[in-house]
């Protein structure tokens, strides 16, 4: 299904990073880290009241359309620790009525629990990171959750929120598609109108990598897996969540604002350890990114501030290639003129025409393209053809804000 393009304003987020959890699951690579002796939880929340308001003084003034605290295991903070955060980002910003404020949540009875605190402190949606619906395969991930805590967390955010999503990995070793299928099913009679579905990743650097490299973890080979993208999208779409992006599935209008923001290419102020942004300072879009290791990021909050290690201007060239990177993972696909806008360049015809004779991309209306089922599976090498084909637009403006 191709949707419609958007063309409003696509938002200003805030971005917060817990990097801490419970245990470090064998397939992740994001900046998530264990203290065996705890976290000093009121001082990082210090550090982050900090942080956020160094971005304010560089991007003032804006209004925040969506929260994400992200991780790690956010759920792992206190409730009333949320709430200061959200308390600063308040005082920081002007926080929009309908802003949408995500918590994403581990679903261990002990983090089911703070759901309500997590709603009276301001959060409006949680994302539950389920993966699996069998005690087997959690074990398998080096999960600490149940699958029956698992279910039970659902139904807690499902009476405490009025949006919620959970994620799951597929693609997993041994999955057979009628596995999925039914693990998919189950899903989607407890989801609300959001999932997250992810085929799994062998990240270079984690164990899953080492096992693999090893011969000891056998992962579906590329045919397989397309059957389980293919049953993914089937099921997903008879339920009425098609795909919104590559592993996003939502009914129509409950897709993550969020989200969204980064892949319309809108703004966002990252704070916290290993947390990127993109913010326009003076009108110019800019680069920025804080040190990843938590107590080196604390330090440096402490001393000077914030924990930037990188913040560059962007060329508009740059924002093009980003704006096209993020943009063709949505079904919505990017809008020609404010390419042409933001960057100054437009992929040349001959290149669109010949990809599109290849039914890789499609071009609903004049100024939009979006990504085919079939371009998906090289979403990359279409990402790379066009860029490389730009040429000067008549239509290049002064930068722009958003
Ligand atoms: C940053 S993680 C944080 C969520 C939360 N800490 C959790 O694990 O439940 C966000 C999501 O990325 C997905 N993910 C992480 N590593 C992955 C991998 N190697 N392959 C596929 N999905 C992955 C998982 O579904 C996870 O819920
Ligand atoms: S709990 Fe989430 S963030 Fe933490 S190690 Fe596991 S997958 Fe990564």
């Amino acid at each position: 299904m191709t949707l419609r393009l958007n063309t409003a304003d696509p938002g200003f987020g805030v971005y917060v990073h817990w990097p801490f959890c419970a245990s470090k699951c064998p397939y992740c690579d994001f900046n998530s880290h264990v203290r065996m002796g705890g976290v000093d939880e009121p001082r990082f929340a210090a550090a982050f009241a900090r942080e956020i308001g160094h971005m304010a003084a560089l991007a003032p003034g804006r209004t925040v359309t969506s929260i994400f605290l992200g991780g790690g295991t956010p759920s792992l903070m206190k409730p009333a620790t949320v709430g200061g955060i959200l308390d600063r980002i308040a005082a920081a910003w002007t926080i929009a009525p309908d802003a949408e404020i995500t918590l994403e949540a581990n679903p261990s009875s002990v983090e089911a629990e703070r759901f309500a605190g997590y709603r009276a402190a301001g959060v409006n949606r949680v994302s539950l990171g389920v993966q699996a619906m069998n005690d087997r395969d959690l074990r398998a991930l080096g999960r600490l959750h149940s699958a029956a805590e698992a279910r039970r967390a659902i139904d807690i955010a499902a009476a405490t929120f009025e949006r919620f999503s959970f994620d799951l990995i597929y693609a997993r070793p041994a999955q057979t598609p009628d596995a999925w299928r039914a693990e998919l099913a189950e899903a989607l009679e407890l989801m609300r109108d959001h999932l997250s579905l992810y085929q799994l990743t062998i990240e270079e650097g984690t164990p899953f990598a080492g096992l693999h490299r090893a011969g000891k973890l056998a992962v579906p080979d590329p045919e397989l897996a397309d059957a389980l993208y293919e049953i993914t999208q089937e099921l997903t779409e008879a339920a009425g969540i098609p795909a919104y992006e590559i592993s996003n599935h939502a009914r129509r209008g409950a897709e993550s604002r969020h989200n969204l923001t980064y892949w319309r290419y809108g703004t966002y102020a990252g704070v916290g350890p290993g947390a990127h942004g993109r913010l326009v300072v003076d009108g110019v879009r800019r680069s920025m990114a804080t040190e990843r290791q938590p107590e080196a990021w604390l330090d440096a909050v402490e001393r000077g501030g914030h924990g930037l290690i990188e913040d560059a201007a962007l060329s508009p060239a740059e924002e093009a290639d980003e704006l096209l990177l993020m943009g063709l993972r949505l079904s919505e696909g990017i809008d020609l003129g404010r390419l042409a806008a933001i960057g100054g360049v437009r992929p040349a015809a001959s290149v669109m025409a010949r990809l599109e004779g290849l039914g890789l991309i499609a071009r609903p209306a004049p100024d939009q393209i979006v990504v085919t089922r079939a371009g998906r599976f090289v979403l990359n090498e279409l990402v790379l053809q066009l860029a490389a084909s730009f040429e000067r637009a008549m239509e290049m403006q002064t930068p722009q804000p958003v």
